[in-house]
Parts: structure tokens; C-alpha cells; sequence
């Protein structure tokens, strides 16, 4: 009998270990974690976005606030848009703008936010890893808290002459700093990454950052233009 007591406690003990780490993981890895795609990215993102709030605020990025004077007004493009926070600002900003996201929930409330704010946005459904982005055709593209490499070729291909492009996402340094974000190093920008990715013939840089934000978060940023 005591030996069966015994293993019944020790099934459990394990299991609550299991229990515990699990969520110990859930927890500390939090939401951007699967920020980059995969098989399952659309339900898991749907998850994250089914509820009434607004998992990222309605309010764009600061990076965005702040470089809007040196966004060419046009046709725009908001990749991996989330919720729509970035996207309803540029229309707010008499921006022509387009959203993309993987997620259905997300394109429903950022469709909601547009309305809320009495903008106007074209928000579609798109996987980035197979959606094929349109040459020559915009003036902006934004890209924030999303890393897919092999996908930087076609958003300068899909930006006009003069057209920019402004990016921000994590870099390796977050893996010793940040609250939150991807724990995978392949989802992390190495140092001088970002530059890397768009110092080519053809683009110009207009303005490159790596800071570690309010002590919460280690980001590179990018604008560029395209120049030929
Ligand atoms: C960290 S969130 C950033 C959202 C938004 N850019 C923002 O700053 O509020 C990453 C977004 O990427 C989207 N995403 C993930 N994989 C994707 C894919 N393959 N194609 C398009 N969007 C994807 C997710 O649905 C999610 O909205």
C-alpha cells in the first residue's frame, strides 16, 4: 500500500512538474515568440487575437510617429499589420493604404479600428512565406516585429522609384534584455543585420539605429529608399 501511495505521488509530482514548467514557458516566452511564421502561425496568432482588446494598443509604433516626415504619401503597404494600430495611422495620415496579415481576427479588428477612427484601409489575408508582393507599386512599406529574410528582395522590388521602405525588429541583443520576443536566435537580427539586408546599389540608407528601448527591448530600425 505504501509503495503504491509512494508511486501515486510521484506520477503526480511529475505531472505537476510538467504542469509547472509548461507554464513556466508559456509564460516567460510570451506572445512574439511565434511573431515569425510557421505551419501553425495563422491559429496561434488568431488565439492571441480573440478577445476585445487590443493586444499591441491602437497607437502605431513610436518609430513610425516620429519618422512620418519622411514617409513619401502614396500607395502603402503594412506587412504583417497585426491589429492595425500602424496601418490606421498611415490612413489617418492621407496614406493609400493596404494590410496584410496571416491572422482572419487580426484583419477583422484592424477593419474595426479603421472604422472606429473613419479611415479608409484595404486589409487582406496573406501568408508572407507565400504571398507574392506586387513590383514597383508602392511608395511606403512597413514592416515591424516581423523577420523574414528571404522576403527583403521583393519589398524593394515592390517599392517605386523614391518609394521607402522603414522596418524595425529585434535583434540578438534581446535575448539578454528583453521582457519579451522571439527566443530563437534565427528570429533575432545579428548585429548590423538590418543594414546589411538593404545596403545594396539602388537603395539608399536614410536613417539606421541598434538601441536597447526603455531598457525593455534590444531593436534595430531601418528606413531606406529606393533610389534608381
Ligand atoms: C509581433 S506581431 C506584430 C504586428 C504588427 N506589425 C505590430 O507591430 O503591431 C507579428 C505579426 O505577424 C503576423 N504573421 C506571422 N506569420 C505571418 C505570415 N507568414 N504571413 C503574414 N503575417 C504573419 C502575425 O499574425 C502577427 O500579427
Amino acid at each position: 500500500m505504501a509503495s503504491i501511495i509512494g508511486n501515486i505521488g510521484g506520477l503526480t509530482g511529475l505531472i505537476y512538474t510538467v504542469v509547472l514548467t509548461m507554464l513556466f514557458f508559456s509564460l516567460a516566452l510570451g506572445p512574439d515568440d511565434d511573431a515569425y511564421g510557421g505551419e501553425d502561425s495563422r491559429e496561434r496568432w488568431d488565439q492571441r487575437y480573440d478577445s476585445e482588446k487590443y493586444v499591441y494598443g491602437k497607437e502605431p509604433l513610436e518609430f513610425l510617429r516620429n519618422s512620418i516626415s519622411l514617409l513619401p504619401r502614396g500607395k502603402a503597404l503594412v506587412l504583417a499589420m497585426g491589429e492595425g494600430r500602424n496601418a490606421v495611422f498611415l490612413a489617418e495620415q492621407d496614406f493609400d493604404v493596404e494590410g496584410c496579415d496571416i491572422s482572419p481576427v487580426a484583419i477583422r479588428k484592424a477593419n474595426k479600428l479603421a472604422a472606429e477612427r473613419g479611415v479608409q484601409l484595404k486589409a487582406f489575408e496573406a501568408d508572407l512565406e507565400e504571398y507574392k508582393l506586387e513590383q514597383e507599386k508602392y511608395e511606403l512599406i512597413t514592416c515591424f516585429y516581423y523577420l523574414q529574410r528571404d522576403l527583403i528582395p521583393e519589398i524593394k522590388a515592390a517599392l517605386r522609384p523614391g518609394g521607402v521602405v522603414i522596418m524595425e525588429t529585434y535583434t540578438v541583443e534581446n535575448l539578454k534584455i528583453g521582457l519579451h520576443g522571439p527566443k530563437k536566435r534565427e528570429y533575432l537580427l545579428e548585429e548590423n543585420e538590418l543594414l546589411r539586408l538593404f545596403m545594396d546599389i539602388g537603395m539608399k540608407i536614410l536613417f539606421y539605429r541598434e538601441t536597447v528601448i526603455d531598457g525593455e527591448k534590444a531593436i534595430a530600425s531601418i528606413i531606406a529608399e529606393r533610389v534608381e
